[in-house]
């Protein structure tokens, strides 16, 4: 047959996107099942969404701001940096494929944890780059200076995803600047930090707060999850005018698309919302964590708004017992389960599931 698409795709996994709830609820007879596997915050999007929407829903027969100037200046504000640092796109996702074509030739590596998150080996297969994954420590972290150990003349970016998924673990700020003192001048580090709004150790570093102006750092956020807008795709970096500007170069004109620009406007007005949110699920990641203790598994510390379960090759099983009761989990196979922090009945229901799967 002839070959119409690369040879190295072959080998790349797909992106598992967790089950629909919808179906589950259906096949199992019930009426309605529980999802606790792709990290969204479960209650609803934030006051204002939905009315920003609408309204910006009569123009879309226009194209967007290709500047996203109203949105820029906002995050600008929000995060005390210039808009000319700020680079909005499709999901913070794609920002990251953006960064992986904005540094890498065909050959070049880039270097991140494994177990991390699914997509990085994924943005380096499709940019023609080589990813390089470091395992993580017997602790479920990033293990930095196995990573700089890692960094060749190849090296164009490294990844630090803070906290990690799926492990929940994070790096604190003494690793960190120890690690980036490491890195050549010449190489970019992502410091990934989707999850950065459940963060409570107050010894990891808001890397924007703390290594924002580091010529060859660029920070990565979204408005997926603590800011309710997964569905919409909205995330945005943070990098040096010029690293910024080449980047906005190669991102997807008209990615941040106009339903989403109004969205994340609306939101940036609710944060006192997305504090309490958080606050809540923070308590409930807490409560979680130690009722699963008390059955006797392993739960690393988490900062985000998941936790790993580290069940090794009994990771498969374990997903499916949860999802026979009417909860969706993320199973990652022979490695362990990460399941999101859902809402306080949700996480009871999980809790209910767990007790009998390990029965
Ligand atoms: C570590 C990390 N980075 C980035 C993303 C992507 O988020 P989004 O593309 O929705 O902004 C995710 C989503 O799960 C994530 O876990």
């Amino acid at each position: 047959m002839t070959r119409l698409t690369r040879a190295d795709l072959d080998a790349l996994p797909a992106y598992v996107a967790g089950r629909n709830v919808a179906d589950l609820a259906r096949d199992l007879g019930l009426t309605e099942a529980i999802k606790l596997a792709s990290n969204e915050v479960p209650y609803g999007p934030l006051p204002g969404v939905p009315e920003a929407i609408a309204e910006a829903a009569r123009t879309v027969h226009r194209y967007p701001d290709m500047g996203v100037v109203a949105l820029r200046d906002k995050l600008a504000d929000r995060y005390g940096v210039r808009p000319d640092r700020i680079v909005t796109g499709c999901g913070s996702v794609a920002l990251a494929e953006t960064l992986a074509k904005a540094t890498c030739l065909p050959g070049d590596e880039i270097v991140h944890a494994w177990r991390s998150f699914e997509a990085y080996p994924i943005i380096a297969t499709g940019a023609g780059a080589t990813g390089v994954r470091v395992p993580n420590t017997a602790g479920h972290g990033h293990d930095l200076s196995a990573m700089a150990d890692a960094i060749t003349d190849r090296t164009r970016l490294v990844i630090v995803c803070n906290p990690n998924n799926p492990t929940g673990t994070s790096v604190r700020r003494a690793e960190l600047d120890r690690f980036l003192a490491q890195v050549p001048d010449d190489v970019l580090v992502v410091l990934d930090e989707a999850y950065r709004e459940f963060v409570t150790d107050e010894q990891v570093p808001d890397a924007l707060e703390t290594y924002g102006d580091r010529p060859n750092v660029v920070v990565l956020r979204t408005m997926s999850k603590a800011w309710g807008l997964a569905g919409l795709r909205m995330g945005f970096l943070v990098a040096q005018p010029e690293v910024a500007a080449t980047i906005r170069k190669v991102v997807t004109p008209f990615s941040t698309n106009l339903l989403a620009q109004a969205a994340a406007l609306a939101a940036l007005d609710a944060e006192d919302e997305v504090t309490r949110r958080c606050a809540v699920i923070i308590a409930e990641r807490d409560r979680v964590t130690e009722a699963l203790r008390k059955l006797q598994l392993e739960v690393p510390a988490s900062q985000a708004n998941f936790v790993w379960l580290p069940l090794g090759d009994r990771a498969a099983a374990f997903g499916a017992a949860c999802e026979s009761r009417g909860v969706i989990v993320r199973a990652f196979q022979p490695e362990g389960v990460r399941v999101t922090i859902g809402t306080p009945e949700e996480n009871d229901a999980f809790l209910a599931a767990a007790e009998q799967a390990l029965a």
